[in-house]
């Protein structure tokens, strides 16, 4: 029986059980590019600072480079009983170029392995999910573009409020990705300093170089306090809180997508390729993708919340606890992922049924705020007054069964003289939206221009 490479005051071979819950090779084992890349860096730095010679150094990149086909090409499988991904190929090295393997651990711990495989992970995935939102806002500003003149009535309380145009409507999710993908930059800015070096908790002796490993591995620097490093999972944390919040957008979107597809809206025809059907049912057409993606919500919440309450109350710096730092974000990041290529997908293939949402403005009295906003600007009366002749004037229409926009004069004036024969030609859907010019409002000429300044944005970040 081989004695384990960590263990050299455990005298028996650890208990399969042990094994099982202690052992984190089964998931971290997808780590194995980040910790290759980690040692590889590792190790020339300790060459280039005299720590161990050349002829070990190389051996041990070569060495290093050979496990990395061999993972990838499957023929180093990462199933063996090795505690974890940093075990595995540290204990692979040894047997493949033998005493120059067992050098590689000079210097460093598993605490500061585990810190930059883990963080490079990170890293990665804040800069992919960040370029798939930007895909994402892309898509979404094809659609505002088309759409700035298609009216739809905007809601409060899911009920009929104002006119809007879709273009608007599509700009506000534009609004919420393009934050979301700033929070990702940023917490790759922020992140962004290296953890190798740190060793166990308290720096080393050996005449390290961190500035030339940050340097190597694409930081900005090291970091500052070994101790606070080889603790710290903010940045692990960063990513499920920025992933849940993408998330729960994403599932807000596709909770209107779902609804606007039902036969009582038909706002939007989702493509067959985005749709499934029932096993009973014959003439079904579930919008199960958006479904699964504001059901994936609930999953990656998880993860955040998970990870909050392993790291709340551990004393300083790493504790085992920490390795139940991973399997939920590669979850979150996973999720992530999927979702945003598939609402890509699904939203630039689905139909907008523009006559649909146009004929829904003429239901609801959408206009109401509009007559009290004219009572206000040419009869000069104070709002609140406003506001109670415009009931009047609803409840006439009601009594009809009609929308306002439908009376005629003389049904205005028999709620009140005051209201001027303007008043009809100004209560009309696209007149309304039209008039809404405040800055960031919804008038057509507002959502062209909030297009432009999101396609300047792009030109800036890309
Ligand atoms: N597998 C461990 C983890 O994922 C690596 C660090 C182990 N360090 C230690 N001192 N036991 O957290």
């Amino acid at each position: 029986m081989s004695k384990k490479i960590a263990s050299a005051r455990i005298s028996q071979k650890s208990s399969k059980l042990l094994q099982q819950l202690n052992n984190s090779l089964p998931f971290d084992k997808r780590l194995y590019h980040e910790d290759i890349a980690g040692s590889r860096v590792h190790a020339l730095m300790l060459c280039e600072q005299g720590i161990i010679s050349k002829e070990d150094y190389s051996k041990i990149n070569a060495g290093l480079l050979e496990i990395l086909e061999e993972i990838e090409s499957g023929l180093f499988l990462l199933d063996g009983d090795d505690e974890d991904i940093h075990m595995a190929v540290e204990g692979r090295l040894t047997t493949k170029i033998g005493d120059a393997g067992k050098r590689l651990h000079t210097a460093r711990s598993r605490n500061d392995q585990v810190a930059l495989d883990f963080r490079l992970y990170v890293q990665k995935n804040n800069r992919e999910i960040a370029t798939l939102l930007l895909e994402n806002i892309q898509t979404l500003i094809v659609i505002a573009k088309k759409h700035a003149t298609t009216l739809l009535p905007g809601m409060t309380h899911l009920q009929h409020a104002q006119p809007i145009n879709f273009g608007y409507h599509i700009m506000a999710y534009v609004s919420m990705f393009k934050r979301d993908y700033q929070r990702f930059i940023s917490a790759y800015e922020r992140n962004n300093y290296s953890p190798i070096g740190c060793a166990a908790l308290a720096g080393t002796p050996h005449p390290i170089d961190r500035q030339a490993t940050a340097k190597a591995l694409e930081f900005n620097a090291p970091t500052l306090n070994c101790l606070d490093t080889v603790s710290d999972r903010d940045f692990a944390l960063e990513i499920l809180f920025n992933i849940a919040t993408v998330m729960m957008h994403v599932s807000r979107l596709s909770e209107e997508l779902i609804l606007w597809s039902t036969s009582e809206f038909r706002w939007i025809t989702l493509s067959d390729r985005h749709a499934t059907g029932s096993s009973i049912m014959p003439q079904k057409k579930n919008p199960d993708i958006p479904e699964l993606l504001r059901g994936k919500t609930g999953r990656v919440n998880g993860n955040l919340i998970g990870l909050l309450t392993v790291m709340k109350g551990l004393p300083l710096a790493y504790n085992k606890d920490m390795q139940e730092d991973k399997e939920g974000v590669f979850d979150s990041v996973e999720t992530a992922l999927l979702t945003l290529k598939v609402l890509n997908e699904m939203v630039s293939e689905m139909q907008v049924n523009t006559k649909r949402m146009e004929d829904a403005c003429m239901v609801g009295h959408l206009l109401a705020t509009d007559l009290a906003d004219y009572l206000v600007r040419k009869v000069g009366l104070p709002f609140r007054d406003a506001y109670y002749i415009t009931g009047n004037v609803v409840n006439l229409a009601e009594s009809r069964g009609v929308d306002i926009s439908e009376l005629d004069f003389e049904a205005f004036q028999s709620i009140d003289e005051r209201i001027g024969e303007d008043v009809i030609a100004l209560l009309d859907n696209r007149v309304s939206m039209n008039m809404r010019t405040s800055e960031g409002g919804t008038a057509t000429i507002r959502t062209i221009e909030q297009i432009e300044v999101i396609e300047k944005w792009i030109e800036e970040v890309r």
